[in-house]
């Protein structure tokens, strides 16, 4: 399967390699790293589905993982594979999160699928891109899902910033007018979610969640903020970020959500 032209043209001009590499963008970045350590067992077979250019496949492959790598861009394939260094025991291929053929049932000990579903729009992609994901890790495996979330987005890069013009949103349809539900088409990029898609989307899936994590919680509502600070004011601030993280009454501010399954 081929990416669309939309997400082929994002990715040509976006830096993804840069992403996670700002102050605030790096809480995400820490965030999905603290978890992973925390589940993570010398010798683990990890896939990573939807690796751009590898940020996460080459610092898990760094701290000794081996590490299969599936990417649907080539121009992140290229910068994955520019990224990689001599020491890595990492492999990456060209395929579609929803298409999985190519590796066989059971086989990993983590999977991860932290990009995928930022880009599929219909439920049935996203389903068949978790039962992929499922499918190919071990029983007993566990599952990291990453998810774009509507109210952070629509607060940071709607009503702050304006990089989403709301109102013209909801012209579009792409807004519900009374509950501010979004709805997304390929050209629009991403896809947003809330929380209570995200539990309608796993509800036929046999596994058990682990943590629904607010990934970078309100870093970027409060980006400037938290690239001026000091390096004790950061570190504080994510000893509180990771402290409320999975707070219940906090998690629909932020912008991603990652989702933690056992298989
Ligand atoms: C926001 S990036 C995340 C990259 C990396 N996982 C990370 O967290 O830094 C999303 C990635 O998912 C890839 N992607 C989108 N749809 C995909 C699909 N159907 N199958 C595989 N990869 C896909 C994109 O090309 C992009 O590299």
């Amino acid at each position: 399967m081929q990416p669309n032209r939309y997400l082929n043209e994002f990715y040509q001009s976006y830096d993804e390699d840069l992403r996670l590499t700002t102050r605030h963008g790096s809480v995400e970045f820490l965030t999905t790293m603290r978890y992973l350590e925390r589940y993570l067992k010398p010798g683990d077979r990890l896939l990573e589905v939807g690796a751009g250019t590898g940020r996460y496949a080459h610092a898990l492959a760094r701290r000794g993982f081996s590490v299969d790598a599936v990417e649907l861009v080539e121009h992140n394939i290229e910068l994955f594979q520019k990224n990689t260094a001599p020491q890595e025991q990492i492999s990456v291929v060209q395929g579609d999160a929803r298409d999985l053929s190519a590796f066989s049932d059971n086989q990993y000990d983590k999977t991860l699928l932290l990009g995928p579903l930022y880009h599929l729009y219909s439920f049935e992609d996203k389903r068949r891109a978790i039962h992929e994901a499922i499918r190919v890790t071990r029983p007993g495996g566990v599952v990291f899902a990453a998810y774009v979330i509507s109210d952070g987005c629509l607060i940071d890069e709607g009503f702050r910033r304006g990089n989403i013009d709301v109102a013209d949103y909801l012209k579009r349809g792409l807004l519900d007018p009374e509950n501010f539900a979004a709805h997304s088409e390929p050209k629009d990029l991403f896809e947003l979610v809330r929380k209570e898609d995200i539990d309608a989307l796993m509800r036929p899936f046999a596994v058990k969640r682990l943590h629904y994590v607010a990934s970078d919680g309100c870093a970027l509502l409060l980006r400037d903020e938290i690239d001026r600070m000091d390096e004790e004011t950061f570190r504080l601030f994510l000893n509180y970020h990771f402290a409320v993280c999975e707070r219940e009454d906090l998690v629909g501010i932020t912008s991603h959500a990652l989702d933690i399954f056992q298989k």
